[in-house]
């Protein structure tokens, strides 16, 4: 029904060419959208608006989860470029792919998620489709899950997870619960609350888990944990749904950061995964992902595949073709993936480096009283600092250091030109 009141309408004109209203000014009105309430702002985005307004020389945004390089500037690899330069001289046509996107594109990235030697690829019973990144692999995964997983609509994420996850499922349809995860007295793993509440789970739920690097805290679990959840998850008759937007990013190696997804599915585990190839090609704006299943055998996975096509048509008809395009270059081509692996070694590595730079100065410039082992404990793109709300917004009024309010960081927006500067800052608000 529309909101506007006869009187109002009679002095809204629509301009015909435009279909913008056009309004007496002084005159008030009412429209169909007079009640739709203002939303709060996005918590990632906001941060960087008001960064974008400090104009403070030294100001950090430490709030985005992008990639920069050690002068702090976006990072586009070379592989990438390589990989351009070879799809511009092929002069390809720009005609639709397929529902599922294209073939040479998700066939890489299922090699590069369960690796050359899995069981279930090789006998062809993973249903994989190329997804709008990680995001759209997530609310395609959720949405199949909410018509066809049998069992449950229940979820569970850790606490805390990405910020997203929740609406992604929600509107998918799913009922979003949660498992413990992060141990604020460590700024470690919860590892037996995250094991008891995983087992206290209705029997069947889905559970959602961060292959490596996970965010927002850099806690993951280790090899061995992952043999137990492994064992917790299929003994309490949970299905696993893997997120795995940082593979590389952790450790810099693709294959060690897929280890807890070819452990479960070595166990027989038929998983759900999400990839996102945003961070570890630096492709963000690209959107170029995937989300695939392991089903028990390649009729059933002909049966899934129908069933996320009718998924997807509806939703965007079809993914776009660039970002597959360079992704399938780099992973297919033996020299452009050498240097695509040293490059994701690189980015991983120059984190690293942050972050013990960051504890160093902390602990030997400053002699800071603070516990920081888990700055370096911690791995991946963020560091869960542990620093309180109030520290934040003095750390942003005072500093000009902006980052999220649970106190993360992203530690790919640390450089060597201003760690010492960071360092300085949270000692002074944390002393
Ligand atoms: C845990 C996790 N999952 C999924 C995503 C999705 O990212 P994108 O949609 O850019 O691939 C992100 C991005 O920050 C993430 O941190």
């Amino acid at each position: 029904m529309l909101a506007a009141s006869s009187r109002s309408i009679a002095r809204v004109a629509f301009t015909r060419a435009t279909l913008r209203p056009t309004v007496a000014i002084g005159v008030r009105f009412s429209s169909v959208w007079t009640n739709v309430p203002m939303g709060p702002p996005d918590a990632i985005l906001g941060v960087t608006e008001a960064f974008k307004k400090d104009t403070d020389p030294r100001k950090m945004n430490l709030g985005v989860g992008a990639y920069r390089d050690d002068a702090g500037k976006p990072f586009v690899l070379s592989c990438v470029r390589k990989a351009e330069a070879k799809i511009a001289a092929d002069n390809l046509d720009k005609e639709y792919a397929g529902i599922t996107g294209v073939p040479e594109f998700t066939k890489g990235a299922a090699i590069l998620a369960y690796g050359a030697d899995s069981a279930p690829l090789k006998e062809g019973r993973v249903a994989i489709t190329q997804t709008i990144s990680g995001t759209g692999a997530l609310r395609v995964g959720g949405e199949f899950f909410a018509r066809w997983f049998p069992t449950s609509k229940k979820i569970f994420v850790p606490t805390p997870t990405w910020g997203n996850h929740i609406p992604i499922f929600k509107d998918s349809g799913l009922e979003v619960n949660h498992y413990k995860y992060f141990d604020k007295k460590t700024n470690g793993l919860d590892f037996a609350g995250m094991v008891a509440d995983i087992k206290a789970a209705p029997k069947g739920s889905i559970v959602l888990l961060h292959a490596c690097a996970h965010n927002p805290t850099g806690v993951d679990p280790s090899q061995a944990q992952w043999d137990e959840l492994s064992k917790v998850v299929k003994d309490a008759g949970h299905f696993a749904f893997f997120d795995m937007a940082y593979q590389g990013f952790a450790s810099g190696s693709t294959d060690k950061d897929a280890y807890a997804l070819r452990k479960f599915v070595k166990d027989g585990h038929l998983v759900a995964l999400s990839q996102s190839f945003a961070k570890n090609m630096g492709l963000y704006g690209e959107r170029t992902g995937s989300f695939s299943l392991v089903t028990s055998s390649a009729e059933e996975k002909a049966r899934v595949d129908s069933q996320i096509k009718i998924v997807v048509r509806p939703m965007y008809s079809n993914p776009p073709v660039n970002g597959a395009r360079i992704v399938s270059t780099v992973l297919n081509n033996p020299e452009l993936n050498a240097e695509w692996l040293g490059e994701v070694k690189l980015m991983a590595d120059r984190i690293i480096t942050m972050r013990a730079q960051l504890k160093n100065h902390l602990v030997n410039d400053h002699k800071s009283k603070v516990n920081w082992d888990h700055i370096t404990n911690q791995i991946g793109m963020f560091c869960y600092t542990g620093v309180t709300p109030e520290q934040v917004e003095k750390l942003k009024n005072e500093h000009h250091v902006y980052l999220t309010k649970d106190g993360r960081i992203s530690v790919a927006g640390i450089s060597s030109h201003n760690v010492a500067y960071l360092a300085k800052a949270i000692h002074e608000v944390t002393k």
